[in-house]
């Protein structure tokens, strides 16, 4: 009897372990995708200045479109522990995190729309609505 109970113990202790690990990798995952992002609104940046059209970045803003189309599924129940600078707030508020989220894309939309467009004071102006909107959760769902 107290062999089965223990084995039944290790098998429970091996799935929390293992449950541990596949969040490290949500974690790690997530935080690649969002400095992926970062690098892209960095690498726009010069081209929104320089009010020149950024024609050139219509796939990315696609990507990025998906990518926070995608981003709320990126935080699962059990996430915001560890290597991360989650806040419990995603968790207990996720319709105000959703919003947020659908904020961005909304900016982003607009931002593909202004880059396919070809006008450079278009892009420049809508590449300026995309940071304000990724603050927005950054203050309230993200440590500091
Ligand atoms: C809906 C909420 C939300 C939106 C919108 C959002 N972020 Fe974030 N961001 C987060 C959270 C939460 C973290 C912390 C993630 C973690 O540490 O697990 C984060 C982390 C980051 C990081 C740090 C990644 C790392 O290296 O750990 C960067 C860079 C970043 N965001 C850029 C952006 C940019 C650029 C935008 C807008 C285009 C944006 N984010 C929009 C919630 C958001």
């Amino acid at each position: 009897m107290k062999k089965i109970w223990l084995a039944g113990f290790a098998v429970l202790a091996m799935g929390a372990a293992t449950m541990a690990l596949a969040q490290g990798d949500v974690i790690a995952a997530r935080r690649a995708g969002l400095k992926r992002m970062g690098d892209f609104m960095t690498a726009m940046k010069p081209v929104a200045d320089a009010h020149a059209p950024g024609t050139q970045f219509v796939g990315t803003i696609e990507e990025m479109i998906a990518f926070y189309q995608g981003l709320p599924a990126r935080f699962p129940a059990g996430s915001g522990t560890g290597d991360t600078k989650a806040l419990p707030t995603i968790w207990s508020d996720p319709v105000g995190f959703n919003a947020a989220a659908a904020g961005v894309v909304e900016k982003l939309q607009a931002l593909r729309v202004a880059a396919a467009g070809g006008d450079g004071a278009a892009f420049e102006a809508a590449w300026k609505a995309v940071g304000p909107a990724c603050g927005t959760c950054h203050r309230t769902y993200r440590a500091r």
